[in-house]
């Protein structure tokens, strides 16, 4: 049987959710949608189905006619979450929230504490648990293969389009206008990754470092201007990593970013309407270094856990090849991998050459078939369809009460950052 289902914030994400689970699955039926924006609203209609009269501009015009559906799934900007997420749990519906739940410890353990008072489940989208590959990792670990963890080292380094079209000339550039820094908007998903690989244990502390010692004013080429294909020389233009017309008209990646302020769905837009923007008042058309941003542009975290063991991760903006690596090294062994490589190498002692005995695990997609987040995406979706009707959670589950430990973390970090201390992990949960 279907679930019955609520939109909420009808972008990029919430559609990427509809599609998998109306599509692939055919597990839900979309009753009502909510986004302020027309064009998302024709957006679903077009293609979820849903009728223009039970698409809305604001979530009161749903909670109004009491509950008409199962579950919502929230894909709203950061900021909103909390605002669009609480309302409907008070009226007993399940919640697919996106990620960052929210940017202060306050909200986020409100947030939990109405879930269970209304006996609503919550999932998380850390998309990442549910890829093959992290979850292929999980599995290793839970078989005791590796012993138990001593040490984990994580890294994401963010590649240089990314970087451009979302943190520093995109709606995450800065932690004063959508409300999460660096570390929360990006990395919370490695710090989740982090707490649930190892939660056989607690965090006890955290520490953490970072600057911005790059993509400022100052750091721009001498000579460039504010707006790349306006007033930035051609000679000092054409040597520039982040050139906007190489970026977004000649190879035009994550277009849905760059596009979206054009007010019409991404496909639908000309070449020349994106010169025209990118000449006039598109942010992704502004010199990459005169964004004003105030996120870091690198960081280190290091997190303490109960049992002695520790994870360090490493984020950086600006990458040439974009990565996530971790390797975890064990009583019994250690685990290494890649998750652009899709390969895990899990390796062990051999007593027979005193070196080491290597399995090496392949998780790649070399056909583009496991879609968004190396196969998280749809993971997730199979995920909560089947928890939500009634399964059990899954090793992977991103339940509520699971997922504040990484966040608890992530907000332990940047404050780390800001009192230049270590804080210990003392949270009422
Ligand atoms: N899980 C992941 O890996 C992942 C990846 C990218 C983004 N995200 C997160 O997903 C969320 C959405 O990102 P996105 O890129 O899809 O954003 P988006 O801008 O494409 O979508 C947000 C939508 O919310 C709508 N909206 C604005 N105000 C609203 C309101 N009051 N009520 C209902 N809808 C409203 C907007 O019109 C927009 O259509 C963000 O929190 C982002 O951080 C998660």
């Amino acid at each position: 049987m279907k679930l019955k289902a609520i939109l909420v914030g009808c972008g990029d994400r919430t559609c990427v959710y509809a599609n998998y689970a109306i599509n692939q699955f055919h597990g839900i039926e979309v009753v009502a949608a909510v986004d302020p924006d027309i064009e998302r609203q024709k957006y679903v209609n077009e293609h979820f189905n849903v009728p223009l009269e039970k698409c809305y501009s604001d979530i009161s015009e749903v909670l109004s006619q009491g509950k008409i559906a199962d579950l919502v799934i929230n894909g709203t900007m950061d900021h909103l979450h909390i605002s669009t997420s609480i309302p409907f749990l008070k009226q007993g519906y399940d919640l697919v929230l996106e990620k960052p739940i929210t940017n202060n410890e306050k909200d986020l353990l409100e947030l939990a504490k109405v879930a269970k008072e209304n006996n609503c489940k919550v999932m998380i989208c850390h998309v990442l648990r549910f890829s093959p590959l992290y979850r292929g990792i999980k599995e290793i670990l839970l078989s005791g293969e590796i012993g138990k963890i001593i040490h984990m080292n994580t890294s994401e380094r963010v590649g240089a389009y990314h970087s451009s079209v979302s943190y520093l000339r995109g709606k995450w550039n800065s932690e004063a206008k959508c409300g999460s820094s660096f570390l929360l908007a990006k990395c919370c998903h490695d710090i989740d990754l982090i707490t649930w690989l190892n939660n056989e244990t607690r965090p006890v502390s955290v520490y953490s470092d970072g600057t911005r010692n790059y993509f400022n004013k100052e750091d721009a080429p001498i000579g460039s201007g504010n707006r790349c294909l306006v007033d930035c020389p051609e000679h000092i233009r054409n040597k520039c990593i982040y050139n906007a017309e190489v970026m977004y008209i000649k190879n035009d990646l994550l277009p849905w970013y760059p596009w979206q302020c054009m007010g019409k769905n991404y496909q639908e837009v000309t070449l020349e309407e994106k010169i025209e923007s990118l000449k006039t008042n598109n942010p992704h058309g502004r010199c990459v270094f005169k964004c004003e941003g105030d996120l870091l542009n690198h960081q280190e975290v290091i997190i303490k856990f109960a049992n002695g063991s520790m994870a360090c991760h490493t984020l950086v903006l600006g990458a040439m090849k974009a990565e996530r690596t971790i390797h975890i090294v064990g009583t019994l062994g250690e685990i290494e991998a890649s998750a652009s490589s899709g390969i895990v190498c899990v390796r062990t002692f051999n007593k027979e050459t005193d070196g080491y005995n290597e399995r090496v695990i392949e998780y790649s997609d070399k056909h583009g078939e496991t879609g968004g987040h190396f196969g998280g995406d749809k993971g997730l979706v199979a995920d909560f369809l089947a928890y939500f009707s009634g399964g059990k959670p899954s090793i992977s589950t991103t339940t509520i009460d699971d997922s504040i430990i990484g966040h608890l973390a992530v907000f332990d970090a940047d404050e780390s950052v800001k009192r230049k201390a270590v804080i210990p992990f003392n949270h009422k949960i």
